[in-house]
């Protein structure tokens, strides 16, 4: 063997099979092909007579290796290995510590004992990546905990604490201290009889069809690995051979459907994010942050702080309203302690990190400021002017705008190498997606201390450059503005939102503009009129519905009617505005299918996307992908519009957009990019590869 993935040691009578694959002990053909001829070696060797299978490093191991799916069926599968173990004529006990996860439980699983160690968190993953556990996991912990508790646990990917798997009998010990210590001693006292070991695969399943039945309309929900699971859940009760044949099958089915793909594609997305130029500059110490600002973006960014541990100052220049935004903070701050997601401690130590704050002076000792207040060029150049003159040297000077030209903000300052955006999205304290837009002269260490900022606060930064609307909004206003140009051509409001809805959207455009308020984008239509190209066609629709006073939810009116938040239809007065416009206009309407609706709105996705990589604001394709999921609510198992588009094929939305563009040559335009890219015969994924590769230091 080459590279040492596993190690074999021996204490005494007993072999230990170590797994040593940092940095998670994935499971690949190499290692499942080490581990099985492990296996093989102690069992032909006479002065063992017990196994134990450990994995080095901070936990047992992730599972099957993601990296690595295309060769799942090469021999020894996994499953092979596993019989192995299962049928060991010499006891095998597993010592599982941190995680084990997917294709790891699995091997535990197999194994005739498992003992755990304090904090160990062991789940079936698989659906999340489009899968199901297809190594025996839907057969043996059903075998181990009955349907009704392994429904969640395989169907949702539920993790199971370490007290919660001794109870389900998946660990037959719970103990503290070293896993390999533990295993030893449980290996011992199953050769000298204090301790029972058993195979799973004799248990028997008690039928539930009523439970199963129950699961099945609930997992109705457009996703196909949790249901096949539940498939293979019911297979259980079939002789175990029989189970495991019929679960692996189900296994390979959901291995070449394209959800599997998009949702391997979202896993992948979120951890490459973080790769960037700057990741090797050294990063600045940031323990106290400032916020300017007390609304609903610095309340936000304000609570994402103090639930990550740090110092928080927030300013609300408007004495009066200083109380509301402490308020605001506290009532957040006891929401996640109602969730479970700070203890009593953590969460008094929050409170007691917070000041809240109406003069800018406090900020003289933060280490990083985050601007947040309204969008006004002349107002943030001012504050920053101020800023520069109170925060201490080092302190990096972030802007949360969402639109407005980082260069300039930066120039109002000495020192524009330590101004960089830092974008959240509301609710700032639970969205996960951080744009981070690096400006012209942006230092490479404030990048690199930004990206750590964001690690420690559990956010998935995207690194954007400085345009008008970054990465996500930019893309948002195209998709905004094809929708409106199928309202005026003749789809209706409830038809585009369902369609957007059916291909997985958590809403359509119209139902999240009244839910974001059809002001806040007026506002920003009309900063950007007097720069509006006179050959755009512009729609009027959501203009003329502000005129009426009718905002959405927040006025009960917008596209749509409400009665207590509850929407009752398409607004009829709306409607009117439509029917006016598209007379005015002397359109001919025509009908339009959801999928093709679906297929615009998408294009207009894609080709903005192209404009962005083509400009270097976004620096891959995955980037984008990762914008759009973590940010915007593009369907997970679609794995974002890169990802589709390679899917669809380059060449089919280089057609699309030339189809689309018969009607309107000046909204769809073909980027550059795109026809380069088909020349070259590449994909999207062909360029995350490449420049992933460059961001390795
Ligand atoms: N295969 C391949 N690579 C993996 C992996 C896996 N199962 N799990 C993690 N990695 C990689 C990550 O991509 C990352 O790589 P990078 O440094 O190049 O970006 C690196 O390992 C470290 O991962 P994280 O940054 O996620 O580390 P954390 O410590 O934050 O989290 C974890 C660790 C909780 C294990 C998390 O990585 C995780 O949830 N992994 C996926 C687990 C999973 O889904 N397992 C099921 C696999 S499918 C299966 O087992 C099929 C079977 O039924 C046949």
């Amino acid at each position: 063997m080459s590279e040492e993935i596993v190690r074999i040691e021996r204490e005494g009578d007993i072999g230990v099979i170590c797994l040593v694959k940092p940095p998670v002990n994935a499971i690949g053909v190499a290692l499942r092909t080490a581990v099985h001829d492990a296996l093989t070696a102690l069992l032909n060797d006479s002065a063992i007579k017990g196994i134990l299978l450990f994995g080095e490093g901070k936990f047992f191991s992730a599972g099957a290796d993601i990296k690595d799916f295309a060769r799942a069926s090469e021999k020894p599968t996994l499953p092979d290995v596993l019989k192995k173990v299962n049928n060991s004529p010499k006891p095998v006990v597993a010592a599982l510590h941190g995680i084990a996860f997917g294709g790891a439980l699995e091997l535990a699983l197999a194994a005739h004992l498992r003992v755990g160690i304090d904090g160990l968190r062991v789940a079936l993953p698989e659906v999340k990546l489009g899968l199901l556990p297809g190594a025996g996991g839907t057969q043996r912990l059903t075998r181990l905990t009955g349907i009704a508790a392994a429904i969640p646990i395989i169907c949702n990917g539920r993790e199971v604490s370490a007290t919660e798997a001794m109870e389900l009998g998946i660990v037959s010990r719970l103990e503290a201290g070293a896993a390999r210590d533990a295993g030893l001693r449980a290996v011992r006292d199953v050769l000298n009889g204090t301790l029972k070991a058993s195979a799973t695969d004799d248990l028997v399943v008690m039928p539930e069809p009523e439970v199963i039945n129950a699961a099945r309309e609930k997992f109705k929900n457009g996703l196909n690995a949790p249901l096949r699971a539940l498939d293979a859940i019911e297979a259980s009760r079939l002789p175990i051979d029989e189970g495991l044949a019929k679960e692996r099958a189900l296994f390979m089915e959901l291995m070449h459907d394209p959800q599997r793909e998009g949702l391997v594609h979202a896993f992948f997305a979120e951890r490459a994010t973080s790769k960037i130029p700057e990741q090797g500059a050294v990063k600045r110490d940031v323990r106290h942050i400032g916020i300017v600002g007390g609304g609903t973006m610095g309340v936000g960014i304000a609570t994402a702080f103090l639930l990550a541990g740090f110092s928080v100052t927030l300013i609300e220049m408007q004495a009066d309203r200083v109380a509301a935004a402490q308020d605001a903070i506290e009532k957040n701050l006891a929401g996640a302690l109602k969730r479970a997601k700070l203890n009593k401690e953590s969460h008094a130590k929050a409170l007691s990190a917070l000041t809240c704050e109406a003069k800018l002076a406090e900020l003289s000792k933060v280490d990083l400021v985050i601007e947040a207040i309204f969008e006004d060029m002349e107002a943030k150049t001012g504050l920053f002017k101020q800023l520069d003159e109170i925060c201490k040297p080092k302190t990096v000077l972030a802007t949360n705008t969402s639109y407005l030209d980082i260069n300039q903000i930066a120039a109002a300052t000495n020192r524009p190498k330590d101004v960089i955006g830092l974008h959240f999205f509301s609710p700032a304290h639970i969205m996960r997606l951080l744009e981070v837009v690096v400006a012209d002269e942006t230092a490479p260490e404030v990048v690199a201390t930004c990206f750590e900022l964001a690690k420690s606060m559990r956010k998935i930064p995207v690194r954007a450059g400085v345009c008008d609307g970054f990465i996500g909004n930019r893309i948002l206003m195209q998709y905004r503005k094809v929708s409106e140009y199928l309202l005026l051509d003749g789809a209706e409001f409830d038809q585009i939102d369902n369609a957007l809805q059916n291909f997985g959207f958590a809403m359509g455009p119209f139902a999240v503009g009244d839910l974001a308020g059809l002001d806040i984008a007026r506002a920003t239509r009309d900063r950007k009129a007097a720069t509006r190209p006179p050959e755009e066609r512009y729609c009027r629709v959501a203009d003329l519905i502000c005129d009426q006073g009718w905002f959405g939810r927040k006025t009960s009116q917008g596209y749509y009617r409400y009665e207590e938040g509850k929407p009752l239809g398409v607004n009829p007065g709306a409607q009117k505005i439509v029917d006016a416009e598209r007379i005015a206009a002397r359109i001919d309407t025509r009908n339009f299918s959801d999928s093709e609706i679906a297929e615009r709105c998408l294009t207009a996705m894609m080709m903005e996307a192209c404009k962005i990589l083509e400009e270097g604001v976004a620096l891959r394709p995955v980037d984008i992908d990762a914008v759009e999921l973590f940010g915007y609510g593009f369907p997970r198992h679609r794995g974002g519009p890169m990802h589709m588009a390679d899917q669809i094929g380059l060449k089919t939305v280089l057609s699309r957009i030339e189809t689309y563009a018969k009607e309107d040559s000046f909204f769809w335009q073909v980027p550059k990019i795109l026809r380069e890219m088909i020349a070259r015969k590449q994909s999207f994924s062909d360029l995350n590869e490449m420049t992933l590769k460059g961001c390795h230091t």
